[in-house]
């Protein structure tokens, strides 16, 4: 970390969305940002962006899948790692070919893990660093047709709080935190709705209602989805700067609070 207080920063997934806000923001307060995308073609765009505002973000293709691509993550000085990157997935647990579920987990978690024990080696080297989960209000609640995706956040929030208390066995400076979102208009909940639809035919146990099933997500997603990431990304800042941080960070407050009650109530 600079003597200002200014981090390095990596973030996964910056394409569009959570990532891409966070990262422009996070820019824009001074902090180091290496900003990684799925594709060249992504990573280009964003870097042309940065530059015609002169911001301190370098960007680059880190496929987290890729053991090559993971590995650039390393010697760069990172003090904090965003694993933000994630794909969705739905469908019935009772039907869905279980091949998509674990490319859900070996993207959303596998991935992730291998390059936080990667970037997590050198920070314990150092003594200091940061790792942050981009996980999901819906990794602490069950929604109906989407356990593919939301059981992977699931396990990370077991995995994220069990690491920290162990690196808090270790004395270690290094800090593991999460953040929560809960629904942003990113395109991100539509693609992964629809993609049950790819192989939910007249075969689906579920084929005489998946009209409604259909109808009651669009209406659901309508009226939860937040436009605008800056809640969100708020909290990303916080989790990045803060001295102490948190356990956890979650937006929008109200969606925080309703997932706290159902899980206080059973529900
Ligand atoms: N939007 C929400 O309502 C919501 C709610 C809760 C949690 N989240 C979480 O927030 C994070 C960001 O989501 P978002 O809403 O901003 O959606 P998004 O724009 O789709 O962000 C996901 C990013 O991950 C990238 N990605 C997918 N596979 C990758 C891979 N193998 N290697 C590297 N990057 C890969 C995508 O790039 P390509 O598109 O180029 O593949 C995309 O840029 C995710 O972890 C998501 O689970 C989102």
């Amino acid at each position: 970390m600079g003597a200002s207080g200014k981090k390095t920063i990596l973030i996964t997934g910056c394409r569009r969305g959570i990532g891409r806000d966070a990262a422009l923001t996070l820019a824009r307060r001074g902090h180091r940002v290496i900003a990684t995308t799925h594709t060249s073609a992504a990573a280009e765009g964003l870097a042309r962006t940065a530059a015609s505002e002169e911001l301190p973000l370098e960007a680059f293709k880190l496929d987290v899948t890729d053991a090559g691509d993971r590995r650039r993550a390393l010697g760069r000085g990172v003090d904090v790692l965003v694993n933000n990157a994630a794909l969705g997935e739905s469908g019935s647990l009772a039907e869905i070919d279980l091949k998509r579920v674990r490319r859900a987990f070996d993207v959303n978690l596998f991935s992730p893990l291998e390059l936080t024990q990667l970037v997590l080696a050198e920070m314990l080297q150092r003594d200091c660093g940061r790792v942050i989960f981009i996980s999901s209000l819906a990794g602490r609640i069950t929604m109906p047709f989407m356990a593919p995706y939301t059981m992977t956040k699931f396990a990370m929030e077991n995995g994220a709080e069990t690491l920290r208390r162990e690196l808090l066995r270790l004395g270690s400076a290094v800090n593991i935190v999460l953040v929560e979102p809960g629904a942003y208009r990113t395109g991100f909940n539509q693609e992964m709705l629809e993609k049950k639809y790819q192989w939910m035919d007249y075969c689906s146990y579920f084929y005489p209602i998946i009209g409604k099933i259909r109808s009651g997500e669009k209406r659901y997603f309508r009226i939860m989805e937040k436009r605008s990431t800056d809640s969100i990304v708020r909290q990303v800042v916080r989790a990045v700067e803060a001295q102490h941080p948190r356990m956890r960070y979650a937006a929008p407050w109200w969606q925080a609070l309703g997932v706290r009650i159902m899980r206080m109530t059973g529900k």
